[in-house]
């Protein structure tokens, strides 16, 4: 697999046992094409030395936040920008705990921090640190804010401290085939994609509204998915609390009303556009101008609502630079048949189709399992991360557009 000789790649290495092998992940990447630092925390240098990764790519392990030779070359902000990738590989217990709380303080921690780009990381650990709830609420703590983060591993087998189970660090080959796969398929190369998500916010008055549970993470996993293929990418998102991913423009918007104007002005002339948000169906025909008082013990009021627009209809009735349109359907049972309804009412192309039955998977969850249907076609994928649903479906509609 050969990559485009500017793909940046920023190897993290964290200290444990299994930071030999990124020895041989770093060999790859470089034999690959690409560009690539390495940063090693001081736990990593207990176990490989620096040197290793300096002859293999040729340039100076960082390790010090605070250098001040090295960061008169390139800052530690600076490293957050070159980088197009960044792979935590092995990433300790220790490395997963602080990166979830947000910390600043050491090279690997801050560079974090101040990236926006696609992540991959390689967890390795004792089978009773991986399998310990901390550890595993840290890892969703990462995921719940960074669903275009992408996991490889851990595997289970035999531990370099004895013990059997899940612990050890994926292959040097099954990181490099994650990362550079994701990098290698430009086939979105000139397009332009518009992605609508999240939920909208329909204003009752100037302290409340009416809303959905909707986490925005599918569409901004499609974001970065459209991204990382090459298309130039506008995502119109109601409020959500997640990372914009690098390279994506965003556009902010609050009621269907707003998003439908932001979505109607990117998507005519452009080449896809994708509907994940959970848009409101209806709004309240009036919003208070004060905020509404509480008087009596019960409140009896009518709040009456009218429709919203249909956003996704909206754009597949475009008469003129009207985009591939692409929309999504969350549905409990005979889920196929409902779905297909949807496309054929809609006039749209294809239908992203999640059970939300399945418990664990769909609305808000970091996981999903969908089956994508067009006049033609069915086929389903998963259950998987976010991300790699969303690579997966780029890559599908990708081949019809
Ligand atoms: O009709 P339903 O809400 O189930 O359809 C879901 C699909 O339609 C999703 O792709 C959603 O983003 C889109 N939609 C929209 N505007 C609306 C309602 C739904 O774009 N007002």
């Amino acid at each position: 697999m050969t990559v485009e000789a500017n793909l940046k790649i920023l190897v993290a290495v964290t200290g444990g046992i299994a930071a030999y092998k990124s020895a041989e992940l770093v060999r790859l990447f470089v034999k690959a094409g690409a560009d690539v630092q390495v940063l090693m925390t001081e736990g990593a240098q207990a176990f490989v030395t620096p040197l290793t990764f300096q002859a293999l790519t040729g340039k100076a392990v960082r390790s010090s936040l605070l250098d001040p030779a090295a960061e008169l070359g390139m800052g530690h902000i600076e490293l957050a920008r070159w980088a197009d990738h960044i792979v935590i590989a092995p990433a300790t217990a220790d490395s997963l705990a602080r990166l979830s709380q947000g910390m600043a303080n050491d090279l690997l921690t801050t560079v974090i921090l101040a990236y926006q780009g696609p992540v991959t990381i390689a967890p390795a650990m004792n089978q009773a640190m991986w399998s310990n709830v901390i550890t595993q609420d840290n890892i969703k703590r990462l995921s719940a804010f960074h669903p275009h983060w992408s996991w490889v591993g851990p595997d289970a087998g035999e531990q370099a401290c004895g013990d059997v189970g899940p612990g050890r660090m994926s292959s040097p080959e099954a990181i490099a085939h994650q990362v550079l796969g994701a990098a290698t398929d430009k086939t979105l190369t000139g397009k332009r994609v518009v992605i609508s998500a999240g939920p909208t916010r329909e204003r009752l008055d100037p302290v409340r509204y009416i809303s959905n549970f909707s986490s925005g993470k599918m569409g901004y996993a499609l974001a970065q998915a459209a991204q990382q293929a090459g298309a130039d990418v506008v995502l119109v998102s109601g409020p959500v609390a997640l990372q914009v991913p690098k390279g994506v423009r965003l556009v902010s918007v609050e009621s269907a009303q707003d998003m439908h104007d932001a979505v109607m002005k990117a998507a005519v002339g452009s080449d896809l556009f994708i509907a994940t948000a959970a848009v409101a169906d209806y709004r309240p025909e009036t919003t208070a101008a004060q905020k509404m008082k509480k008087s009596d013990k019960t409140l009896s009021r009518t709040i009456d609502l009218v429709e919203n627009p249909d956003i996704v209809a909206s754009v597949a009735r475009l008469t003129t630079g009207r985009p591939f349109v692409v929309g999504f359907a969350a549905e409990t049972h005979d889920a196929v048949a409902y779905g297909q309804d949807k496309r054929v009412k809609k006039q749209l192309d294809m239908v992203v189709i999640n059970d939300v039955s399945v418990p664990g998977l769909g609305f808000g969850s970091d996981d999903n399992q969908v089956t994508l249907v067009s006049a033609e076609i069915q086929e389903s994928y998963g259950p998987a991360a976010k991300i790699r649903i969303a690579q997966w479906l780029i890559e599908k509609i990708a081949d019809h557009l």
